[in-house]
């Protein structure tokens, strides 16, 4: 199946050309590494966030850590501003709009996380320059906090042949947002960007059995087909390893996961009550058989941004729903996903580093969670209406009169904006618009 989540246009030029290929044997020496974990641990399992983790994050092998571009056309998905420019020069209205309801702060700092290689920051950029938003160009302080260095060198690389060097705040290498980069953070004035981001921290799986929560793990596969491990252990409670939880559709039917890593998914007594609480403090009372995912990540994340936003604004665009939408009935088997070349990968046990791993970002908690950290929910509203209603349309008039008009560029601007604002596709996406001190 053709992805859902990035559909892949033919007419992009791929960022990324010329990077070297990964090495295949990489995958399977971390596929070994998370085996050595898994034997090592009590109870022989590993949560599914901790495997998850591992795949995309691993130095120098984790999905999200090796020299492979992956949100472009040549990549395993693609995202909204990769599609086009005219994304971020839309997004440009917004922060300059954010930049005058501020008091046109100086410095005025843009944060981005999960920032890839820097092609939304450059688009807005570019955007703020096309409506002579000099002033604030001359203001802006760009910081990328993204955990892979050879997508921070592109960064680098980019801005420097753009001449926009000057803005670019470097300060500690490759920082992996909220687990600090050694770098003191001074709380500053701005907009801090998350686009794609939350949907690829790591989740935690759960399923109802027998009226009760049990938490998907990961274990090894034993030859019989079942799972290495068994009862007691880290979590105190007995391993279902006969029900082992099936692939991405979350299938309770014992049949095997991760053949090709010889990995399994086997439930148990949960890892952390975090889990129930979350889903309580949600509303949600899941269903029996139902799979489910949990972000443990949001809370750490929320502190992270409030301890780097001081005053201004943050822009959250994800993949995701309210908790009702999310854990509801159309879902019982988990939003969790798995890419590898713009094709849903079956088996997100399969290939560790080799696969992208996503979850939809549960809203509703983000929502809950970002008021406790300090903030205040301004709108939330889907990518469609939040760009149409941000000037995409204004945007596209400004290319087909501009004097310089490339008209392959302009049919490009049509078919990306028909995809940014698709209902099925990227117009649905969630954009949550946050706080904090806008008064000073
Ligand atoms: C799906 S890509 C989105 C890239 C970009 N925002 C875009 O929209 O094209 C997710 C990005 O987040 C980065 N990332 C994932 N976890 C991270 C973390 N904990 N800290 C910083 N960056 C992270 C990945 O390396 C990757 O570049």
């Amino acid at each position: 199946m053709t992805s859902g989540r990035r559909p892949l246009p033919a007419d992009l030029p791929p960022p990324g050309v010329g990077r070297p290929p990964r090495k295949s044997s990489d995958a399977p020496e971390l596929a070994d590494r998370i085996r050595a974990e898994i034997d090592a641990v009590p109870g022989r399992r590993i949560t599914f966030a901790r495997f998850m983790d591992r795949a995309l994050n691993e130095p120098d092998l984790g999905y999200y850590r090796v020299a492979t571009d992956r949100p472009t056309g040549a990549g395993d998905f693609l995202t909204a501003p990769e599609t086009h420019a005219i994304f971020g020069w839309t997004v440009a209205r917004r922060i300059e709009a954010m930049w005058a309801e501020l008091g046109r702060p100086e410095p005025f700092h843009l944060i981005e996380y999960g920032a890839g290689s820097g092609t939304l920051a450059l688009s807005i950029l570019d955007g703020m320059r096309r409506h002579g938003a000099v002033e604030l160009l001359a203001a802006v302080r760009y910081r990328p906090l993204e955990s892979n260095p050879h997508r921070m060198l592109d960064i680098e690389r980019r801005f420097e042949e753009a001449g926009l060097g000057g803005l670019l705040n470097l300060a500690g290498a490759s920082p992996s947002a909220g687990s600090g980069d050694g770098v003191e953070v001074v709380p500053v004035s701005g907009v801090l960007l998350a686009n794609e981001f939350l949907d690829a921290l790591p989740v935690h799986r759960v399923v109802v059995r027998g009226g009760e929560l049990r938490e998907i793990f990961v274990a090894r596969r034993d030859e019989a087909g079942g799972a290495t491990g068994g009862s007691g252990g880290a979590t105190g409670g007995s391993t279902d390893a006969a029900g082992a939880v099936g692939g991405v559709a979350g299938a309770t039917d014992g049949a095997t996961s991760g053949a090709a890593g010889g990995f399994v998914q086997v439930t148990a007594r949960p890892s952390t009550p975090d889990l129930a609480a979350r889903l309580d403090d949600d509303g949600i009372a899941l269903a029996e058989g139902q799979v489910a995912e949990v972000c443990l990540g949001l809370e750490p994340w929320l502190r992270d941004v409030a301890g780097r936003l001081a005053r201004g604004y943050v822009l959250a665009i994800d993949y995701g729903y309210d908790a009702a939408e999310l854990y509801g009935s159309r879902r019982l088997a988990g939003t969790l996903l798995g890419y590898r070349g713009h094709r849903v990968e079956e088996d997100p046990l399969a290939d560790p580093g080799e696969i992208d791993l996503t979850a939809h970002v549960d809203f509703t908690a983000l929502d809950r969670l970002a008021a406790t950290a300090g903030f205040r929910t301004v709108s939330r509203t889907n990518q469609s209406d939040f760009l149409v209603a941000g000037g995409l349309e204004e945007e596209l008039r400004a290319l087909q009169s501009s004097p310089d008009l490339d008209l392959a560029d302009y049919a490009r601007a049509r078919s990306a904006i028909l995809r940014l604002l698709d209902p099925r596709h990227m117009g649905r996406f969630q954009v949550l618009t946050l706080e904090r001190n806008p008064a000073g």
